[in-house]
């Protein structure tokens, strides 16, 4: 029996309108054939395999979904819907998943709403910007970075997003599938899931280590980037979400060296730069990059902060030293035109607001704030002997760490409510990793909601705070709370 038609129809003969003769040539090749079947037909014009892969109780003839998808989780918000399950029982509810100072009651300066609300009043805020942002905005971050002393740039080199996390999803998207970034574990799981998904593989990672005050191996690093070819980058956060670590200078310096010598690029997501206290500096990669191809990250959510502007910007540092890199770039600025462009307001605000001299003194008192209660809560964890707790720097959070063996899975913690008990006794049952277990049972039992480290893309067990609680006898509440429940959790089966 014939099979169907596989393979592009003939080319009109010149004069003939191309629409009828592929309709007569379509019908020719039909009749030719005695009536294959549908499932016939599709067999011949899609992959055997993929068409096999589905089963009969498939309605959609084609599998949708990536091999990548499963790398797509994000904690953070994940562990909200459990929260918010607790709370419909009414638990009240510590928030201390989400990096978002607003929510947790920080005020923005009303000199910076006022400028906002001016921009909303002028008609032409309303319209499209240019796809790479405003050229006003690029030159004002252009000279900005130039001031530093270091690689110069001109605002050609920016390229403004719908917030970081759309720049991260994109530029992961514009890898080739076997290049890969090696990035920092513990990550902020944006980045690790997004170039996890574009690898259709786990994260590639380097350590950083709790007992080393949360510092990078970097022999490892040299040792991973020298053994696998398909590393084309090095990916720092600095200062780093979720340690709250800022690097030391010669760290940086160290693995710009090793990018430099196995011709690599360099992706530093510097969102938190300007969030530094306890004597700390973040050293920008445009002072330290030399000659190397690299990639700044940065934003306005955590800098103003506003979060929901969903505005951030890249910076390309050294395009012109390696034609392949150029390339990269002008594919994610591209990546961004078919998008058509990022959100005006946000953009037209930043020269007026980081321009504006009362900028760093808003950011200076937001600083020091986060200082105190970075000491705050060193006064009642760090003293904790099942746990590896390191003083924070940078950003605003912390990771606290179980040491190896504190953690089983005949823990838990006294829950009155039988309806929130059998709740977490469900939730439970199967968790990813030790960690999910303690975190469910806080929540639980506290209604502390933080985050588990493993869920960073770590083997760690342990969970995330931050440090963005303003009212002082909350955080003493809270972190007294969390301490009094790893105490009681630890001691419920050694
Ligand atoms: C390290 C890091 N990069 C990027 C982002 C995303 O920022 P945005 O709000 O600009 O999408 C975050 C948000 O928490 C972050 O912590």
């Amino acid at each position: 029996m014939a099979t169907g038609v596989a393979g592009p129809l003939p080319c009109p003969p010149p004069g003939r309108r191309a629409d009828r003769f592929a309709v007569k040539a379509v019908r020719a090749t039909v009749e030719l054939q005695q009536k294959p079947t549908f499932s016939q037909n599709l067999l011949t014009r899609f992959n055997k395999t993929e068409f096999e892969n589905l089963s009969e109780t498939n309605i959609m003839r084609k599998r949708l979904l990536t091999e990548g998808a499963k790398e797509l989780s994000y904690e953070i918000r994940e562990i909200v819907k459990k929260a918010n399950q607790l709370k419909a029982l009414g638990l009240k509810i510590h928030w201390e998943n989400i990096g978002d100072p607003i929510q947790k009651h920080c005020q923005v300066p009303e000199w910076i709403k006022e400028i906002v609300s001016d921009l909303a009043k002028n008609n032409d805020s309303y319209s499209y910007c240019p796809s790479k942002g405003l050229l006003k905005t690029r030159e004002f971050i252009a000279n900005e970075t130039n001031k530093l002393g270091g690689v110069q740039i001109t605002p050609e080199d920016i390229l403004f997003f719908n917030g970081l996390g759309d720049a991260i999803s994109t530029i992961y998207s514009q890898l080739s599938m076997t290049t890969r970034i090696i990035g920092p574990s513990p990550a902020y799981s944006t980045h690790s899931s997004a170039e996890a998904a574009h690898a259709h593989s786990s994260p590639l990672v380097y350590h950083l280590r709790p007992e080393n005050h949360w510092l990078p191996d970097l022999e490892e690093l040299e040792n991973k980037v020298k053994y696998n070819p398909n590393v084309a980058g090095i990916l720092i956060l600095n200062p780093d979400n979720p340690t709250g670590m800022v690097y030391p200078l010669e760290y940086l310096e160290k693995m710009v060296k090793i990018a430099k010598d196995y011709k690599l690029c360099i992706i530093c997501d510097e969102i938190y730069s300007k969030i530094t206290y306890n004597g700390a500096h973040a050293h920008p990669l445009a002072t330290y990059i030399g000659d190397v191809p690299g990639i700044s990250m940065n934003g306005i959510s955590k800098q103003y902060p506003w979060p929901g502007a969903r505005c951030g910007w890249v910076e390309y540092y050294n395009r012109d030293k390696d034609p392949e890199f150029d390339a990269f770039c002008r594919a994610i600025d591209n990546a961004k035109m078919i998008e058509v462009c990022s959100t005006t307001i946000p953009q037209l605000t930043i020269p007026m607001i980081l321009g504006d001299p009362r900028y760093p003194v808003h950011r200076q008192a937001l600083n020091e704030r986060i200082g105190r209660r970075s000491a705050l809560i060193n006064e009642i964890l760090s003293d904790v002997p099942e746990l590896y707790f390191n003083p924070t720097y940078g950003a605003f959070y912390n990771t606290i760490v179980f040491k190896p063996g504190v953690l089983n899975n005949r823990q838990s913690l006294p829950i009155e409510d039988p309806k929130i008990r059998s709740l977490v006794e469900k939730w439970t049952e199967n968790v990813p990793s030790l960690d999910y277990r303690f975190v469910y049972y806080l929540l639980a039992a506290t209604g502390v909601c933080v985050v588990p480290i493993s869920s960073f893309c770590s083997e760690l067990q342990g969970f995330r705070i931050t440090l963005l609680e303003e009212d002082e006898d909350e955080l003493r509440l809270v972190f007294t709370k969390i301490r009094d429940a790893i105490k009681a959790y630890v001691a419920s089966a050694n």
